[in-house]
């Protein structure tokens, strides 16, 4: 991969709770490419969100190191983090709660370039407001309109608008389009993807659902209780799925020709288990149809199965 903009080495994000340490984030490491896009995909509660968090120092990490554009941002100082900050960006899944329903469309995504004092003068701010609001398709005449005024789609250009304001080069979307109506997710997930072609972004694209980060993926990432159980090719994850976990995602997916091959899916049996203080071994071996005393006793390490292609699976690696 040439020039990766951010690279995670065994990135770890444990909580302290009554019950024990719960491994959020457990030994993650990936690089991303400059103006590429690495999707995230797992259950609820595998670790998703604590991920892009930790990445951008919203969390602090228990363990690993992250390098932005070469510098490690891990163990910085917060004066020299606040240089970095303003290119690394987050775009929430509900833009309503992350919205202040008191501050119109025009404040709104003024605020960013008002707390990090970007701007010389008012004129050059509302210069910049207007053009974002162009950028992200905002109409002129709804600068003055409230959020809840709005639907669930423009909501979320004005989320992708605060974001964008400040210029970054690295954006972490956090399943922004699963709130929304299906018919405006691809509306939203194309702006994402002409955004990223026009300002040269690299995401990290967070979601529940494979199928959304099919079109806009490089790479994909699937994640399961704090740790990363496969990484490939956005393609080869759909062609060659290798961890069992990985299939039964694909296989949930709904499939809109009745007749297809795929019909009889096996979809995923038994409970999660808990993150907290996991037991050693793989982490779904408990609803694994594969799973043999060997998974329970130890680590599984990532290994590369074909090129770019890394699965952590005894059984892949026996195939
Ligand atoms: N601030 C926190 N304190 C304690 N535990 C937390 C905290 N934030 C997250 N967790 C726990 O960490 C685990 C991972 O949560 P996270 O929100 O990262 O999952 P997720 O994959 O984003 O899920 P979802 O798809 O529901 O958004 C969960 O068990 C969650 O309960
Ligand atoms: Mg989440």
């Amino acid at each position: 991969m040439s020039d990766p903009i951010l690279e995670v080495q065994g990135l770890k994000k444990y909580f302290r709770t009554s019950a024990g340490a719960l491994h959020a984030v457990d030994d993650v490491s990936f690089s991303i490419g400059r103006g590429q896009t690495m999707g995230v995909v797992g259950e609820s509660g595998c670790g998703k969100s604590t991920l892009g968090r930790t990445i951008l120092q919203l969390h602090e990490p228990s363990g690993g190191k992250i390098f932005f554009s070469g510098r490690e941002v891990t163990g910085m100082s917060r004066r020299a983090f606040r240089e970095v900050r303003p290119k690394m960006q987050m775009i929430f899944q509900d833009p309503y709660s992350s919205l202040n329903g008191r501050m119109t469309v025009s404040q709104l995504i003024a605020e960013p370039l008002i707390v990090n004092k970007v701007c010389r003068s008012r004129t050059e701010i509302d210069e910049r407001v207007e053009e974002m609001m162009d950028t992200v398709g905002l109409a002129k005449r709804l600068a003055l309109s409230y959020p809840h005024e709005l639907d669930g789609g423009r909501r979320q250009r004005i989320g992708i608008a605060r974001a964008l304001i400040l210029k970054p080069e690295f954006v972490v979307c956090d399943e922004p389009v699963s709130a929304l109506d299906v018919s405006i997710q691809a509306q939203i997930l194309n702006l994402l993807m002409d955004l990223q072609d026009r300002m040269g972004l690299t995401y990290l694209f967070i979601t529940h659902d494979l199928s959304v980060v099919k079109h806009i993926s490089d790479e994909i990432m699937v994640m399961y209780l704090g740790k990363c159980v496969e990484k490939a090719p956005a393609g080869e994850i759909f062609r060659n799925p290798l961890h069992p976990y990985t299939k039964a995602l694909l296989a949930a997916i709904p499939i809109p020709d009745i007749s297809s091959k795929h019909k009889h899916r096996d979809l995923l049996q038994g409970e999660v288990a808990s993150p907290v203080n996991p037991k050693p071994g793989c982490r779904f071996a408990a609803r694994c149809p594969m799973a043999s005393e060997r998974c329970r006793s130890g680590e599984i390490p990532l290994t590369e199965q074909a090129p770019g292609h890394f699965t952590a699976c005894l059984k892949a690696s026996l195939s």
